[in-house]
């Protein structure tokens, strides 16, 4: 018998690329391939990249500079560009980085195995009309009880800042029977919490059973499946935020008790510069409906500071909306300009006054993280346990509030999901001890 060939994989960026390497390893252990962790042993090495702002895509270049070693030692060694970069520079990649050998759009991974095998062009960054995700093989791998499920992809909304609607695309939801397809077989597999993931998720409007469906109606659906514990949706547009899924929030015990609602900025001249289409008024009308649904409910928002035309006052509203809002979590980012956005065009925030301001911005949200996790010692909450612990007769996993736990449990095991008491609160988790049989 062979060895099997063996396939490196990197994921860069956010959580949709996550999935979709997961998809294209699945798609390639077909083929043959198995991970490695180890890029000199790989036959194949992908790098699935993310374009969202520049510094994501600068670590393309010097990853693959690295690389050029390797290859010259191992000459069999195929290297591909999978991701928004590939999306967004196509065959420039090849130009620029001749050692790469293939260079796969992120609407294009059901072609990677035929370009693996050298067959068809080896640059494809066509946005097809069929579900790259049906011409994928079905979900096979052992897996822990969490996982992301895509159910939607691209974006309408071009905010001025962002690249994804250039390279993901028009917002396109698949099909309702095949999402529960998908979750009923993570399921089967001891699947307990599941993530819908699209860039503007709750504009889902997949075709189904009568007419289109909501993500509210999806979600309604996927709680009855038996066994699964948790679901959870990310990333939403506060502008799709519409009755009926907020009434969800309300209704389903199965929807946790977080969600992550960017706003970008506290400022309504900095709102309207970016093209989001609501006020800060709108934003917090959205909030007081979802808190008055589910009062528990943890809210996360990403921030950019430093866009163009910020003063000091736009940015001292964004962190009185920080304050008002109460998040209990947050990611935020320096503002850099994306090639082809409306915004690039715009002069910019001194960079010094930016990184002032993200110093700033960062201080409060993680004053009020800690505060938040400090609010649940002496409460008793439900965990999902995902690993062993490294200490001892301990398991860690997720609170319903998304905030990891470390957990002393002589018997636990991994996809229980159990009672616990918080009995303490570090910079970064929750300390608890078992107390359900
Ligand atoms: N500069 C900085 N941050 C950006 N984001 C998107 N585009 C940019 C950019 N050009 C941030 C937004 C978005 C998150 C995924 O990344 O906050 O919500
Ligand atoms: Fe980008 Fe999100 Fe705005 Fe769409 S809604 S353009 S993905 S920031």
């Amino acid at each position: 018998m062979t060895d099997p060939k063996k396939l490196f994989l990197k994921t860069y960026g956010c959580q949709m690329n996550v999935y979709d390497s997961e998809r294209m390893a699945e798609a390639m252990a077909v083929e043959g391939y198995v991970l490695t962790e180890v890029a000199e042993d790989a036959d194949l090495v992908l790098l699935n990249t993310c374009h969202i702002r520049e510094k994501a895509s600068e670590k393309l270049y010097s990853d693959l500079g690295r690389l050029r070693p390797l290859k010259a030692a191992k000459p069999g060694m195929k290297i591909g560009v999978a991701g928004c970069v590939a999306q967004a520079e196509g065959a420039e990649i090849k130009r620029r980085m001749p050692l790469v050998d293939l260079v796969v759009g992120s609407q294009a991974y059901h072609r990677l195995p035929a370009m693996v095998r050298g067959i068809g062009s080896m640059v494809d960054t066509d946005f097809p009309v069929e579900d790259k995700f049906d011409l994928l093989p079905t979900r096979t791998g052992s897996r822990g009880p969490v996982a992301f499920l895509t159910v939607q992809e691209g974006c309408d909304k071009f905010c001025a800042f962002c690249v994804v609607p250039y390279t993901r695309g028009a917002e396109v939801s698949r099909p309702v029977a095949r999402i529960l397809d998908e979750a009923r077989g993570l399921v089967s597999k001891g699947v307990r919490d599941i993530t819908l993931l699209g860039q503007n998720v709750n504009a889902y409007h997949g075709s189904g059973p009568g007419e289109d469906w909501t993500l509210a109606r999806l979600l309604r659906e996927l709680a009855q499946i038996d066994g699964l514990a948790r679901l959870r949706y990310t990333t939403s547009h506060p502008n799709d935020m519409h009755d009926d899924l907020i009434a969800a929030h309300g209704d389903l015990s199965e929807l946790m008790p977080y969600l992550h609602l960017p706003v970008q900025s506290g400022s309504d001249r900095i709102l309207r510069a970016m093209n989001r289409k609501h006020t800060v008024a709108q934003y917090l009308e959205t909030v007081a409906r979802i808190k008055e649904a589910r009062p528990d409910i943890l809210l996360s928002s990403d921030f950019i500071v430093g866009f163009p035309g910020e003063t000091d006052q736009d940015f001292e509203d964004t962190l009185a909306l920080i304050r008002e809002v109460g998040f209990g979590a947050a990611y935020s980012f320096k503002y850099s300009p994306r090639p082809g956005t409306p915004a690039a065009e715009k002069a910019e925030v001194a960079s010094a006054t930016a990184d002032a301001r993200l110093q700033r911005l960062q201080a409060l949200i993680t004053s009020q993280q800690r505060a938040a996790q400090e609010s649940m010692v002496g409460r008793v909450v439900s965990v999902l346990y995902e690993k062993a612990g490294r200490m001892p007769d301990q398991m860690v996993g997720k609170s319903d509030h998304l905030q990891a736990v470390h957990v002393t449990d002589k018997a636990g095991r991994v996809g229980e999901l159990v009672q616990v008491r918080i009995l303490a609160s570090s910079s970064n988790s929750l300390a608890g001890e078992r107390i359900s049989a």
